[in-house]
């Protein structure tokens, strides 16, 4: 039986705030059957989910895509729901019955529509201040309502409310873009929250990244210094008739009890300024204060249909204990990005304080060096003798512990949890096997992924930066995208990347860029605040990984101009073939440095010129994707000769290279920069800088990621693994062994004796090396793609076994379906199990076959020592023997 189990909208299921006048549709099929494909679909949208009145009916369509079908020609409302629904006939002839249906609500597509105004009760002194306000408005409805929408967005951050309860499950809304060329609304359903009758709708407001204190120069209203909230109800009525509510000069508010909220501090919140029924209809407005309505240009509205910031994991605090400098400290037993939820009993005017910090010294002390100046402070004042539950509401935390400051009674566990709040996407990957230390790594480095997606990716969540560096975010991007579905996440940063980009091209080191212009006295900032290999290359390198794993076009064509223009930036500033520019991170915080040094020991040359002609290379293939062959004939040309010039300088007449670091040998290898008759000597040369580390890396943010790959793409998986499996200073697993729950910064952030790295830089949540993600699932696990059909239409299933591994388990679920690698070895015996999804194929690859004793029904053809197999749908349980 073939059947439907998920329809998707632009990747999203059921997103709400949809304007775009294209659609992508896709869906994911199930059979008991093997080697299925879709022959023939049939899609149907409608405005009601009997589908009685279809707006689009593609008819039975003759084709195999299911995971990126456009819907063009349908004209869409704003602020209506539409249904859809898909049936499929596949190659066996079998057909499934029409799906359940899925859904989705338009957002505002006509900016005439936009009829609210931004509104404040914030005066200019405000400017100088971080506190809450809180706004409302009362409206009756004396008409059925069919359905109502909110569209709703803040200069600052919001949270708005309808007849006492909060609308949907997003905080921090409207997350962090560069607001004042790209700011994002949000669209609910609230048909639930209004009434026949009274009613009363409220926003409060925090300054969040707006006017709050950002960026580690400290300065404060980088958007505006006025806090303000904006939105638009649609009520339709029963009766055919539509009314939209909108905020204006009519609403009125005041101060909230949310005295003080700011990104890196923390928030105050005293409950005696909690007004009694002021979310309700009925609440007298004598006190309150008249909105003052702030002009701001409408155009630059867009909509955020999904992968909003959530409260997406609970978890429970472990133990409470105190230190021996006598410290009361709770502990989640997590190092997590998100907030506490605190119950407290106490009397009026009573304070619970509690600082939130990540790990404990050497003697087992809170320590809080390292957050720098971010207090992450939390407190709550009673407004009386009633049980009251308390979580922060325009603030985030990087913590595993919390120093209980002051808290009235005695706190037991009960009284307190902890939520893991990041942009809500879905786990797509999986990886288990038999080593429980790398399982722990592979945790530590979905936490750092949980960590640091949160509306944009951050470099930490900690300290006072939590800024979207572009390297970090380019390095992790893969890894990133085994994990969870991140194209909505990613989709939406890249554009403020683009927003954010200089005239010439340039990129800027942190997007939003909260940089450029921030304090030129500070050291980044007065060298330069864009364009630096690596970082940069983010612009080019994530949309591809984008269109890689997703198999859309759609990235690549919204991206194609901020790509370009990266890539002309580079070539504008080279010089015979080799680039470089002003402030370059390099091979960032790599052991091979200068004493006191974060810039590692590969010349900038080097790593520019790499990533020049890594980017330019993936630019002319993008070229060729979208059919813009004089593009990709110009690219591809540059290319072959920055790779030439590259080839020059950096090899010399015996093909060493002339930067003796392993992250040179890696990057030339990984980028395709070694002329062919070298490829053996470079990674001869690479094996021995290894050795005489002792088997140890000394990479940082560039070398790393590639280590693994440069060394099984070139016949040493043996090497990967015991690379991988090191588990002393420094490697992936030195931080496992000493306790972490995320990914560090630094490859000794503690060292074994518990001391620490200098605290004006050690972070113990940051994901770039974390980055080893990728490794695991593509190579251990062997799910990889085939860039000539992305999306894993076509996979390439090639698992690498060793390291002593007996088991290892990979899953990932892909657009089409779930990809799953099981393989088990028993000395020289291999038991492996894949399963390809329904309209998809795969090639199969086995290494050093001995003898295949159960081909499971499929057909091997010999390379050399190694087999070949091509597969399609269904599950596969493969015997076989190793040559030793
Ligand atoms: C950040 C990094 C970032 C780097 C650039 C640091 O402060 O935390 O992760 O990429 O600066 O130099």
């Amino acid at each position: 039986m073939i059947s439907i189990s998920k329809i998707t909208v632009n990747y999203l299921e059921n997103p709400m705030g949809i304007t775009d006048t294209q659609l992508q549709i896709g869906w994911v099929m199930e059979s008991d059957k093997m080697g299925v494909f879709q022959k023939f679909y049939e899609l149907e949208i409608a405005v009601d989910d009997a589908f009685d009145h279809c707006i689009y009916k593609s008819g039975v369509v003759e084709s195999d895509e299911s995971a990126h079908v456009f819907v063009n020609d349908i004209s869409l409302k704003s602020a209506e729901k539409y249904f859809l629904r898909v049936k499929v006939t596949d190659n066996l002839g079998e057909s499934s019955p029409f799906s359940n249906s899925a859904f989705f609500i338009t957002g505002i597509l006509d900016n005439d529509l936009w009829k609210a105004k931004f509104i404040t009760v914030e005066n200019k002194e405000d400017a100088s201040n971080s506190k809450g306000t809180s706004l409302r408005k009362e409206f009756i409805l004396n008409k059925p309502v069919k359905s109502a929408y909110a569209f709703t967005t803040a200069l600052g951050l919001y949270e708005f409310y309808i007849n006492g309860k909060k609308v949907g499950k997003d905080v921090l809304t409207p997350g962090w873009t560069s607001y004042n060329k790209r700011l994002l609304y949000q669209t609910y359903d609230v048909t639930e929250y209004v009434q026949n009758g009274d009613n009363a709708m409220a926003a409060m407001l925090g300054a969040g990244w707006y006017k709050g204190v950002m960026g580690f120069v400290g300065n404060r209203n980088n958007y505006g210094d006025r806090s303000a909230f904006f939105g638009q109800l649609v009520i339709h009525y029963e009766d055919g008739t539509t009314d939209w509510l909108v905020t204006d000069d009519t609403w009125k508010g005041t101060d909230a009890p949310v005295v003080f909220s700011e990104i890196y501090d923390g928030e105050v919140y005293d409950a005696r300024l909690e007004k009694e029924g002021y979310l309700l209809p009925g609440y007298p407005a004598k006190d309150l204060k008249t909105a003052e309505v702030i002009n701001k240009d409408l155009s630059k509205l867009f909509t955020q249909p999904g992968c909003r910031v959530g409260e997406i994991t609970k978890i429970p605090a472990k133990r409470i204990f105190t230190t021996p400098e006598g410290d009361k400290v709770v502990d989640f037993g997590q190092n997590m990005t998100g907030w506490i939820h605190i119950k407290v009993k106490g009397s009026a005017g009573d304070r619970v304080e509690l600082k939130c910090f990540e790990v404990l010294d050497a003697k087992g002390n809170v320590y809080l060096d390292n957050l720098r100046l971010a207090k992450q402070t939390l407190v709550y004042i009673c407004k009386d003798e009633q049980e009251a539950e308390y979580h922060p509401h325009f603030t985030f935390q990087g913590f595993q512990y919390a120093k209980i400051v002051s808290y009235p009674g005695e706190l037991t566990l009960e009284d307190i949890y902890a939520c893991a709040v990041h942009s809500d996407m879905d786990r797509t990957g999986y990886f288990e096997c038999s080593n429980p230390d790398l399982n722990q790594l592979q945790h530590n480095i979905l936490w750092g992924l949980k960590g640091n997606f949160l509306d944009i990716p951050t470099d930490c969540p900690q300290r006072n930066e939590r800024l979207g560096w572009t390297g970090d975010a380019q390095i992790f991007c893969r890894t990133a995208s085994y994990l969870m579905n991140t194209y909505t996440f990613f989709s939406k940063w890249l554009k403020d990347v683009a927003a954010d980009q200089t005239e010439e091209g340039g990129v800027p080191h942190v997007v939003p860029d909260i940089l450029t212009g921030s304090a030129e006295d500070d050291w980044l900032v007065s060298q330069g605040t864009h364009s630096a290999a690596a970082w940069a290359d983010v612009a080019v390198i994530n949309p591809w990984t984008m269109y890689i794993t997703y198999g859309d076009k759609v990235i690549l064509e919204e991206q194609y101009e901020s790509m370009k223009a990266w890539i002309e930036f580079m070539r504008i500033h080279s010089k015979d073939g080799i680039w470089n520019y002003r402030l370059q991170f390099g091979d960032w915080v790599a052991l091979d440095a200068e004493e006191g040094s974060y810039f590692g020991a590969t010349p900038n040359d080097l790593t520019c010129t790499a990533y020049y002609a890594y980017s330019t290379g993936l630019f002319a293939k993008i070229a060729r994707v979208l059919g813009r062959d004089e593009d990709a004939l110009v690219y591809g040309k540059l290319q072959e000769e920055i790779v030439e010039g590259f080839r020059k300088y950096f090899f010399d007449k015996d093909g060493n290279m002339t930067s003796q670091t392993q992250t040179a040998h890696i990057i030339a290898l990984y980028f395709n920069l070694v002329p062919e008759e070298y490829r053996q000597k470079t990674t001869d040369a690479l094996l021995k800088l290894l050795a005489k580390e002792n088997g140890h890396l000394v990479t940082g943010f560039v070398g790393t990621p590639y280590f693994c790959h440069a060394l099984s793409q070139n016949g040493h998986t043996k090497e990967a693994y015991e690379l991988l499996l090191k588990d002393d200073f420094p490697s992936w697993l030195y931080q496992v062994k000493m306790g972490a729950t995320t990914v560090w910064e630094h490859w000794d952030g503690m060292k074994p004796d518990g001391t620490m790295w200098s605290p004006d830089m050690n972070s113990f949540n940051h994901y770039a090396y974390g980055a080893i993600g990728e490794w695991l699932y593509r190579a251990v696990a062997g799910i990889d793609i085939d860039e000539k059909e992305p999306g894993y239409k076509h996979a390439i299933i090639h698992p690498h076994l060793g390291g002593g591994l007996t088991y290892v388990k990979g899953e990932y679920k892909s657009v089409y379906g779930t990809i799953k690698t099981y393989w088990q070895l028993d000395r020289d015996k291999v038991k492996l199990e894949v399963t390809i999804p329904v309209n998809t194929t795969a090639s199969l690859y086995l290494d050093d076959v001995a003898e295949i004793t159960d081909n499971g029904g499929v057909s091997f053809e010999s390379v050399g020592k190694n087999k070949k197999a091509e597969v399609k749908s269904g599950t596969y349980r493969i015997i076989y023997s190793l040559l030793n």
